[in-house]
């Protein structure tokens, strides 16, 4: 069994203390242990006030979103074993106000996400049974619907730092996957969104957000918005 330290950016608003790093062990078995069991051994055998989130334990829930050793990534699917040094480094994500350690407020994210109607709207009213997708047309969605909504890509982009109304790469990889499904019938609803003063025009194409831990790839979503905007200024309509 081997040791593994989890050096941890603690934060504490309310004791008026600064932020800074504290160590702790934890024994690796060698049965895969996660950046997720480590943070959980801590809070239930070293120091029960350490504050983070988690849910799923799966990759779903994007609850668990850190920056550890250097990247975004969710501490639930990480592996201690993948880094090289027996050290773990977590800071909270990055660009939103820290609660309390690796627990950040995401209203700011979730009013972005939902100011940009983040699901179907549908032109007809509901048919009997479902409504139909060719197989050409739902692997059209592939590269955008795996958002698990744990900010990575936001937390990432240094625009969202400098400008507080910028919808960020999550909202408007939100806007890109509506506006590919032929089921949706607010394109043009979403389309003038993204073309506001915060939306895809604003992104300055810096790259940070391509840190989707689950492979997603905001840049393209926002370059096609883009496109599709221009085309729709070019053509008209949608
Ligand atoms: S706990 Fe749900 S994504 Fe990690």
């Amino acid at each position: 069994m081997a040791d593994v330290t989890f050096n941890i950016l603690r934060t504490d608003p309310d004791s008026g203390r600064k932020p800074c790093f504290q160590k702790f062990t934890v024994p690796d078995d060698g049965t895969g242990l996660t950046v997720l069991d480590g943070l959980n051994y801590i809070l239930e055998n070293l120091d029960g006030s350490l504050a983070f989130r988690s849910s799923c334990r799966s990759a779903v829930c994007g609850s668990c979103a850190m920056h550890i050793n250097g990247r975004h990534r969710l501490a639930c699917n990480t592996q201690v074993a993948l880094f090289k040094t027996p050290e773990v480094t977590i800071r909270p994500l990055a660009h939103v106000e820290v609660e309390k350690d690796l627990c950040v407020n995401m209203d700011k994210f979730w009013e972005k996400y939902e100011h940009v109607t983040p699901y179907l709207i549908p032109g007809s009213p509901p048919p009997e049974k479902e409504r139909i997708q060719s197989q050409e047309d739902r692997e059209e969605l592939d590269v955008v619907i795996d958002c698990i909504q744990c900010a990575s890509c936001y937390s990432a982009c240094p625009v969202t730092l400098s400008s507080n109304e910028y919808l960020g790469p999550a909202a408007l990889l939100k806007i890109d996957r509506f506006v590919r499904d032929i089921r949706d019938a607010a394109h043009n609803q979403r389309l003038d969104k993204a073309d506001g003063p915060y939306g895809a025009w604003r992104c300055h194409s810096v790259f940070a957000c391509q840190c989707c831990p689950k492979e997603l790839d905001p840049p393209r979503s926002i370059a096609y918005v883009k496109r599709r905007l221009m085309r729709r200024r070019l053509l008209g309509g949608e």
